[in-house]
């Protein structure tokens, strides 16, 4: 297992049930967003994730899901994903172990193969929980977004004691609309299922604040800490595939804090591959 990065920003290149039982203390995280393998057979890199059976993937994020549970901080909130199929069972899992307040559906524009025998899917599922329902942090001013029947239709509540205008802004529903990454689109990297930048900065604006340690043990192309970076929160990366550390150096634009003999090595490879 290597580190790169700062004291602040850190990317772990490593197995994330290892990094985790290793690197990174319990009860220190303010947010945690996982978003793993979902065992559909997705090419990482020349890895295909697929597990023997069902039970063996459940078996496996059982696991990394109760490290992520000991690694968050008693008023600590966490955002999970995986595939629509095994959604239901992380919600059995989890909802015996932490206070699931939220069942979020992204929902994009197309999806990834055009079925034409049964109704494609067209949305990934996001379970929002945190440890303590009486403490924790929501920045809802931070994530407004505008409300129709005030801004556009302009309509007045006549049930209230003096009528007044419907507010302009309101705090997003459970069903979120932002368009998957695609090749050519600005922040398409070479990953199968890169997550859109809009959508970790609802994440990390809703559920941090500046300073907090957030936490991504399959950063894929570290999306959560290029975002957490940008908005001055701290964070900690785990990813196994070389490939992508080096996608997350340059999208946190750590590459300059590289130190040592194998950090220079990924850091020669990490210049060939960008000149
Ligand atoms: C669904 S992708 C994450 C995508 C990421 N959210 C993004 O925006 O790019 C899952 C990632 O987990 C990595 N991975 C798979 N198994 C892992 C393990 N045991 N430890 C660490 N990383 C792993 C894969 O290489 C892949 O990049």
């Amino acid at each position: 297992m290597e580190v790169f990065g700062t004291t602040k920003h850190k990317i772990i290149h490593g197995d994330a049930l290892q990094a985790l039982q290793t690197m990174v203390p319990d009860s220190s995280v303010d947010l945690l967003f996982a978003d793993p393998p979902y065992n559909i057979g997705k090419n990482f890199n020349g890895h295909i994730e697929k597990w023997d059976t069902e039970e063996a993937y459940l078996d496996w994020c059982y696991q990394w899901l109760d490290l992520c549970l000991q690694k968050l901080k008693p008023n600590g909130s966490l955002y999970v994903m995986t595939a629509t199929q095994f959604m239901p069972y992380f919600d059995i899992y989890l909802r015996q172990r932490i206070n699931i307040l939220s069942r979020i559906v992204w929902s994009y524009d197309s999806s990834g193969v055009q079925a034409r025998k049964y109704f494609g899917s067209m949305y990934e599922p996001i379970l929002y929980a945190v440890k303590d329902k009486t403490n924790y942090t929501f920045n809802a001013a931070d994530i407004l977004i505008e409300a129709k029947t005030g801004a556009k239709r302009k309509l007045i509540d006549y049930r209230k004691a003096i009528p007044a205008a419907y507010s302009t802004e309101k705090v997003p529903g459970n069903v979120w609309d932002f368009a998957r990454v695609r090749y050519r689109m600005d922040e398409y990297e070479n990953h199968p299922t890169q997550k859109p930048v809009a959508l970790l900065e609802r994440i990390i604006r809703a559920s941090s604040n500046e300073g907090d340690i957030i936490l991504d043990p399959f950063s894929g192309t570290f999306t959560t800490c290029t975002v957490a970076k940008k908005l001055g929160r701290n964070c900690i990366g785990i990813e196994m595939q070389e490939e992508y550390i080096k996608i997350g150096l340059r999208r946190m634009q750590l590459a300059a804090e590289y130190k040592g003999e194998p950090l220079k090595r990924a850091i020669r490879s990490f210049e060939n591959d960008v000149m």
